[in-house]
């Protein structure tokens, strides 16, 4: 299960990866917003990172304008690693060092044909772990307010 979320900048990317995913018989829950009517980005980040903090969805996907707000907000949630891409290498090395569980896009930066690619290299790639998992492990120290 993918959680999604944009705000109304991002809703014509998101309509896109909502197609994609419907196209490969990928599961999804939209956490908004449904409408292109001006909205703040924040509540949907949260949204859909809850959900992908609790679990009921494996990993998130986001757009904005940027992918920037909207990555920075979700990074707000605990447990949460959302990396800002707009190229495939970007997307596949996010899973495979990074272990990120949520990808962020912005429509006013990559094609509906690119932000595709990038979105099969997130959800195609797999968390090497070994040395990685300890920088990782560093990242949630940091959240737990530990000094390295
Ligand atoms: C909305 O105009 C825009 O600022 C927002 O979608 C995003 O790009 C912010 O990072």
């Amino acid at each position: 299960m993918i959680a999604l979320g944009s705000d109304h900048a991002g809703l014509p990317l998101k309509k896109e990866i909502i197609a994609m995913l419907e196209e490969k018989g990928i599961a999804y829950h939209d956490y908004g917003t449904y409408t292109t009517d001006s909205c703040d980005y924040a509540m949907f980040a949260q949204r859909a990172a809850n959900a992908v903090v609790s679990g009921e969805c494996e990993r998130g996907i986001l757009c904005c304008g940027t992918g920037i707000g909207i990555s920075i907000a979700a990074n707000k949630v605990k447990g949460i690693r959302c990396c800002a891409c707009s190229d495939c290498f970007s997307a596949k090395m996010s899973r495979v060092h990074n272990d990120a569980n949520m990808l962020a896009m912005g429509a006013r930066v990559v094609g509906p044909e690119l932000a595709r690619m990038i979105v099969e290299n997130f959800l195609e790639a797999e968390f090497e772990g070994g040395r990685h998992q300890r920088r990782i492990d560093q990242i949630a120290a940091i959240e737990r307010g530990e000094t390295l």
